[in-house]
């Protein structure tokens, strides 16, 4: 780290010991602490993960930092603080909210993630940390400093959509979900997951947009040549209300027999179709064998192929036609995007 890199990090550990004393010891931090144990955390969950309370004031993190002789303006760029426009005066970013460190790989806190206590309207539910030098949101994956040795050793990790529900999954003994902090997956996310497990299992929340980011995040996996697993929870609910629902045994269970990449995917297709209209039939198997198209094996195509007409009732050899078909205009394609790229490489002098 870089020694202003140093001090951001270095702010972000006394602040988060600020709040986790706020939370643990005092009479203001008495309502978040309640909210956490009704939510099923006991002080030892709140003690292990740092967690904490930010007071409902403009300026306690502020005039600590200061007193510390931390350099405001670092502190502004590292989101603790925010400054006004109009007479440059500083105030806490955080304010009445749970508080939640976010750690590097190295379990460094780089960041915060704020919850209000109750929902409402004119507030977002999360408060993050903004981008800054040592937070990156397209990197950071949250517990992946905890999770990293039980990955490894289960050659698996469990991607999650919010940090609770990886905190939920926790408690339940599941020790290798991580999870991204409130942006959508990206390449340098999926790349530091590659450098430590082959094997990723998608279980974000059972709504609908969990299951389109699940989609999203599934192909973005696979095409990085990664093997892919999802698992789909039922009743809208996300990780965290399934196991309070049926319980950690259940919720192990599901982790335990995850969906196969293109069973996911007919799944998804599958969805708001009604197979009593043709069309309805004729769509699904199109977008199925788009999937297909260009990168499955024979045996995988035999598999979900006979599935296909078992589900359609449509006969195999009709939709290996026009698995064909599609084929053959995939290939076609394909050589003539090859040859651009001979055309367009050759123009090019290299130094
Ligand atoms: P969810 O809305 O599914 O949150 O958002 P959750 O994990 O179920 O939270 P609880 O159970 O209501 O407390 C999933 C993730 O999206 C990001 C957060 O990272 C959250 O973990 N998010 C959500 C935000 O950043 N801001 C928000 O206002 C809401
Ligand atoms: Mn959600
Ligand atoms: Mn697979
Ligand atoms: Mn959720
Ligand atoms: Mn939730």
């Amino acid at each position: 780290y870089s020694p202003k890199e140093e001090n951001m990090i270095n702010a972000h550990q006394f602040v988060a010991e600020f709040y986790h004393h706020l939370l643990m010891n005092t009479e203001e931090g008495e309502k978040a602490l309640n909210y956490l144990l009704k939510r099923g955390f006991t002080r030892e969950d709140i003690e292990s993960n740092g967690i904490g309370y930010s007071l409902p004031v403009w300026d306690s993190v502020t005039v600590l930092l200061e007193r510390k002789g931390f350099s405001l303006d670092e502190m502004v760029e590292c989101g603790l603080i925010i400054q006004k426009e109009n007479d440059h005066t500083y105030f806490d970013r955080f304010r009445g909210r749970i508080m939640f460190p976010i750690r590097n790989e190295f379990g460094k806190v780089i960041g915060f993630s704020g919850r209000i206590l109750e929902a409402n309207e004119s507030e977002a539910k999360y408060l993050n940390s903004p981008e800054s030098p040592i937070f990156r949101k397209s990197e950071v994956l949250f517990n992946l400093d905890k999770a990293r040795a039980s990955i490894r050793k289960k050659r698996q990790v469990i991607l999650m959509e919010g940090f609770m529900d990886v905190l939920a999954a926790q408690k339940a003994g599941i020790d290798n979900a991580v999870a991204t902090m409130g942006t959508s997956l990206t390449k340098e996310h999926i790349t530091r997951l590659k450098r430590l497990v082959r094997n990723v299992v998608v279980c974000y929340d059972g709504d609908y947009a969990g299951w389109e980011a699940a989609k999203r995040a599934a192909e973005m996996i696979y095409n990085e040549q990664m093997d892919v697993e999802v698992v789909v929870l039922p009743d809208q609910l996300d990780p965290d209300e399934y196991i309070r629902k049926y319980g950690s045994e259940s919720f192990a269970q599901m982790i335990e027999k995850p969906h196969a990449y293109m069973a996911f995917m007919m799944m998804y297709a599958r969805r708001n179709k009604n197979f009593q209209f043709e069309n309805d039939i004729l769509q699904y198997i199109q977008e199925v064998l788009e999937h297909l198209v260009g990168k499955s094996s024979p045996i995988e195509r035999e598999l979900y192929i006979k599935e296909l007409s078992k589900e359609t009732k449509i006969s195999e050899e009709a939709i290996y036609a026009q698995f064909r078909k599609l084929d053959a205009d995939f290939s076609k394609n394909y050589k003539r995007a090859e040859q651009k790229n001979t055309i367009f490489s050759g123009q090019i002098h290299s130094k």
